[in-house]
């Protein structure tokens, strides 16, 4: 008797959370596909870790995006091993993910100051490269890898972050990369990608270009590189963004900037925080509560970044989300660890939150 009453109660519970799960998943089928939605005008596509490529993330990926940005695995930390050969494993398992399911794969990030390792710049005793020796690193290190991405990479990144944030100088002047090469490392930089692969398409990749005095710089910098005919085919506008700070107009005059000197635009890193840059209550998570009002003004500055993005669809090929939720989100750890954000179109069930709908909505609008 009591063993029957047990199977009961564990039947019972099973099938309770058999129709949870049936739920989630039906939800998950039944709302719009984000990529379907925008493939007259751009491509979605997001930011992923190869151990998050597992059947609870997979079909939520394919049913939403259709290009893959590595978040970290294809950075130099990565990627660089004195030896010069490579250390390929985790990035090849993303790369069979976008084989297998007919993905295409941005290539993140060859030359930065950030994620490279300190040996990069150094030779075998620990000296300062000069610049020619940083060169034929430079050289050696995008050889191994362009090569070996080659037949799966439509585009790279080639150079990450190179401009300062504020003040009067151009350039990220503490950048070991400037430090020893002078601003002339970005046209190199390109010069060799394109040598390599002359047929991959290459950016220049920056945030916080919606700032006027930045994005003036950036659009000065590319002048002068694109007047020495450097191969640039395009800007990624990374869009780290905050529902306080976001303005349409200015993404607006930067997207009219840089597509008037003839360049690709995509969005590389969209993510929208809901916290404050300057709020450091904020940064005490049990202060602060992600309210359906917070969310619901997440969801109209959503649509605005979409509605100037599908304005502007002729100009932009590829727009990427930074996570495929706020669960996976590097938000969460910045500025402080565990702090956490909610970012992303996504909850942290990959449930669609307003701003999922608000995005798509924006489209119909067109
Ligand atoms: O891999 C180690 C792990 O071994 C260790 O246990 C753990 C402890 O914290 O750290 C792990 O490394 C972290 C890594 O992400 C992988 O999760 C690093 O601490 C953390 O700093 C790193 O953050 C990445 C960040 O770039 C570093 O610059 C974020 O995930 C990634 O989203 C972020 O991406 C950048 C773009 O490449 C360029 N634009 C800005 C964007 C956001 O910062």
């Amino acid at each position: 008797m009591l063993k029957k009453l047990a199977s009961a109660i564990v039947l019972w519970v099973s099938s309770l959370l058999f129709l949870a799960m049936d739920a989630h998943t039906q939800e998950q089928a039944n709302i719009p596909s984000l990529w379907e939605t925008f493939t007259p005008m751009f491509d979605i596509g997001v930011a992923v870790e190869p151990h998050l490529l597992n059947d609870e993330n997979t079909p939520h990926i394919l049913r939403h995006y259709r290009s893959l940005t590595a978040e970290n695995c294809m950075k130099p930390n990565a990627l660089y091993r004195p030896d010069g050969r490579g250390h390929f494993e985790p990035a090849d398992r993303l790369v069979a993910f976008a084989k297998e399911h007919g993905l295409r794969l941005r290539g993140h990030t060859l030359v930065w100051h950030n994620q490279t390792p300190a040996g990069f710049f150094t030779d075998e005793a620990g000296n300062q490269l000069d610049k020619d020796a940083l060169y034929a690193r430079m050289e050696a290190y995008m050889t191994c890898v362009m090569e070996h991405f080659r037949d799966v990479v439509y585009c790279w990144d080639v150079v990450n972050e190179a401009l300062a944030d504020g003040g009067e100088e151009t350039y990220r002047v503490e950048s070991p990369w400037y430090k020893i090469c002078g601003k002339e490392f970005l046209l190199r930089a390109f010069q060799t990608a394109h040598r390599i692969d002359p047929d991959v398409r290459l950016y220049y990749n920056d945030y916080g270009l919606l700032n006027p005095d930045k994005r003036a710089k950036a659009v000065a910098m590319l002048k002068e590189l694109l007047a020495t005919d450097a191969p640039i085919f395009g800007v990624g506008i990374q869009g780290h963004w905050d529902i306080h700070t976001f303005s349409p107009q200015e993404l607006q005059k930067t997207i009219d900037a840089f597509a008037e000197l003839g360049l690709d635009v995509q969005i590389t890193e969209l993510d929208m925080s809901v916290h404050h840059p300057g709020n450091r209550e904020a940064l005490d998570g049990e202060k602060w509560e992600y309210t359906s009002e917070i969310e619901a003004r997440q969801a109209e500055v959503y649509a605005q970044v979409f509605e100037v993005l599908c304005r502007n669809a002729d100009r932009i090929s590829s727009v990427t989300f930074w996570g495929i939720s706020d669960q996976y989100s590097w938000r969460n750890d910045f500025p402080k660890k565990n702090r956490p954000d909610y970012a992303l179109p996504f909850d942290r069930n990959s449930s669609p939150k307003k701003g999922f709908y608000s995005i798509v909505e924006s489209f119909s609008e067109f």
